[in-house]
């Protein structure tokens, strides 16, 4: 039997998608009452599905690809143009084989120790500073975090303007104006900045050390036996040290989490490791972040009695699957504990994309996000004490990315 794929009305619902934010998908599933349908965004026919078996459907690679998938305007801000988000099949499996290399547990280690350092080194400046907006200053400490780890030089004196551009790479991915245009000079910025030290290390002006990202995108070889373009070197390396910096939202929500919810943070300091896991899942999982992800149809098949035909855009509902009722018990309740019995699928809790992580897309640094945010939730609760005054902490549901809106004020830091 086929069946037909709920339509929405309209030549283009792009603006829609803005002034709905995250629950673009979802509220459109309940109102069409299908965990499938379809619209029209940025001058194309695109199908929005969401749930676990949604995903699964999205990262079979027989079925679906990522070339062309990724619009211009994202690529030219938030992803950069010709990296491995866009890449498939084997040319795809090598290149995130050289992203996975990075991801060891010793690294994971030296990624931790960078990570307390620079905590430690914050609060002794926020010991004498009357507020700190801890948005702005969790980006500037993950940006060191990030350089340092990746091996990429940092000046003191260049320290904010490296941290605002990759911050402002990534607060362009839903924005239309101005945001969109600072994330794009940005962007340009930083490449300029990043192939200046790769081509620096290929000519052996400066000494990259073997462990390290710079080292690893520097003299990395294609399947033909190429180094990569300086440009596409630069676009990779990037695509490490930019996410380190963006997980200074996720410590930014976890912050509001021990603020909203004090118990938690009375868990997380009598915990000996296993809260803090859960702690952190449940943040990913209930906090807005990426949307959702998109493919195109590799093929014409069919799914459920649904067609889908080659070259179609695909969008796999992010948001609305970490969210589900289908798939998790009271959804929009802050529960940390939810994580001890969860069975683990790949495709029930996807903040950072779900399948595998060797040939398929789901996010490189999954494991570096977790153990950042660990590190720094511990030390927010463990080290360091502060009140919070007043202040507007709500986040908009429909500004992609979200942020609790006055970032996060902070007082009185004070050592425990
Ligand atoms: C891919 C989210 C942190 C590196 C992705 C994807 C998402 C995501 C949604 C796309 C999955 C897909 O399309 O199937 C996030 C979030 C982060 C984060 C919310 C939290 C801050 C990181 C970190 C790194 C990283 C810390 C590196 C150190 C990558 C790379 C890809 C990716 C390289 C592309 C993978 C591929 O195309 O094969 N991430 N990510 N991300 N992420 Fe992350």
């Amino acid at each position: 039997t086929t069946n037909t794929i709920p339509k929405e009305k309209g030549l283009d619902n792009s603006i829609k998608l803005m002034t709905e934010g995250y629950n673009f998908i979802p509220n459109r599933l309940r109102y069409f009452q299908s965990t499938i349908f379809q619209t029209r965004l940025l001058g194309q026919k695109a199908i929005c599905i969401s749930g676990e078996e949604a995903g699964a459907l999205l990262y079979d690679n027989a079925l679906f690809q990522r070339k062309g998938a990724a619009p211009m305007r994202i690529q030219k801000s938030l992803f950069g143009v010709g990296g491995v988000q866009g890449m498939d099949g084997a040319a795809h499996q090598h290149r995130k084989q050289l992203f996975m290399s990075l991801m060891t547990s010793q690294r994971l280690k030296v990624l931790h120790n960078l990570t307390v350092e620079q905590w430690e080194i914050a609060t002794r400046k926020w010991e004498n500073m009357h507020k700190v907006e801890l948005f702005e200053e969790g980006e500037k400490i993950m940006c060191r975090v990030a350089c340092q780890w990746a091996g990429v030089p940092l000046w003191a004196k260049e320290l904010k303007l490296r941290s605002n551009d990759l911050a402002a790479m990534i607060d362009a991915f839903g924005a239309v104006g101005p945001r969109h245009w600072q994330g794009r000079t940005a962007r340009n910025r930083t490449e300029k900045w990043i192939k200046y030290i790769i081509e620096q290390v290929r000519s052996g002006k400066m000494q990259a050390p073997e462990e390290t990202a710079l080292y690893a995108m520097s003299w990395h070889r294609d399947l033909n036996g190429n180094l990569l373009n300086l440009k596409t070197a630069a676009v990779e390396l990037i695509n490490i040290i930019r996410p380190i910096v963006a997980i200074a939202r996720y410590i930014t929500f976890g912050a509001l989490a021990l603020h909203q919810y004090p118990e938690t943070g009375k868990k997380l300091v009598e915990d000996d490791g296993e809260y803090s896991q859960m702690f952190v899942q449940e943040i990913r999982r209930f906090y807005p972040f990426g949307p959702f992800t998109g493919a195109r149809v590799r093929k014409d098949f069919t799914w459920n009695g649904y067609k889908f035909k080659q070259g179609t855009l695909v969008l796999l509902d992010i948001y609305g699957t970490n969210h589900s009722p289908d798939l998790w018990d009271n959804p929009d309740t802050f529960r940390p504990e939810r994580f001890g019995n969860w069975s683990g699928s790949p495709f029930d809790f996807i903040p950072q994309g779900g399948g595998e992580y060797d040939i398929g897309h789901r996010c490189a640094g999954e494991w570096v996000t977790v153990e950042a945010m660990k590190t720094s939730l511990e030390f927010l609760t463990k080290r360091i004490t502060y009140d919070v005054p007043p202040q507007d902490l709500n986040y908009s549901m429909v500004r992609m990315p979200s942020i609790p809106r006055s970032r996060f004020v902070i007082q009185h830091v004070r050592r425990k």
